[in-house]
């Protein structure tokens, strides 16, 4: 009888042990399973991340993003007087990031893109060039303009304003919008503007050539 007890008590464990195997091999799996969803959920989310920062770039502070200019003091105001229109640029004026020349005119500010609208080449700005006589940045009467870009390739020049005074160019330089969050500049490269010609008496912001500042 004894024999028989313990025999039962044997068959017993050997039950109870294969369950627990059964058991441990389901939990196993599962982790497993749960392991593997995991991984491959984080790897779309990286992935779906990667597609969306490639077709929707975060703007910064590179070229085709919001600049941060600097402030409105930085930009020495250009100066008529004596039928001369004399342009200054400060040290910040000219912008590597934004490609553009941050000029600040009687009437506002305005963001030249250095690039030439004739051909592309960029646009240096010389303050010591001189153009003898061409219309005011108001409109009215003529000046002399110190202060001139000159494009180095076919001798494209323009004022200060932007405006074509001579050379193969078909339009003024192109400007970028511009925004003022209190005294600060921001420029948006992403948005450039074209126009047909300098024109001072332009207010809206969207075709407006000069940013007013206060
Ligand atoms: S590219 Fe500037 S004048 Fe031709």
């Amino acid at each position: 009888m004894g024999k028989v007890v313990s025999e039962d008590l044997k068959q017993s464990r050997r039950l109870d042990l294969g369950s627990e195997g059964v058991e441990g091999d389901i939990s196993r799996r599962g982790f497993f399973k749960a392991a593997l969803i995991s991984a491959i959920a984080v790897s779309s989310a990286l992935g779906l991340g990667g597609f969306f920062k490639f077709f929707y770039p975060t703007k910064t502070s590179a070229f085709g993003g919001k600049i941060t200019a600097g402030k409105v003091a930085d930009f020495p105001v250009a100066v008529q007087a004596n039928g001369v229109f004399t342009t200054t640029l400060g040290a910040t004026s000219r912008n590597r990031d934004g490609h553009f020349f941050l000029v600040h005119l009687p009437q506002g500010l305005i963001a030249l893109y250095w690039k030439c609208v004739h051909l592309g080449c960029t646009v240096p700005f010389n303050p010591t060039e001189e153009f003898p006589s061409y219309l005011a940045p108001d409109g009215k009467g003529q000046v002399k303009y110190v202060g001139m870009f000159h494009c180095p390739c076919h001798g494209s020049t323009y004022v200060p304003t932007g405006q074509i005074v001579a050379g193969p160019a078909p339009r003024p330089l192109d400007h970028m919008q511009i925004t003022l969050q209190g005294d600060t500049v921001i420029v948006d490269s992403g948005i450039i503007l074209s126009r047909p010609k300098w024109d001072p008496s332009t207010t809206d912001p969207k075709t407006s050539q000069a940013t007013p500042v206060s």
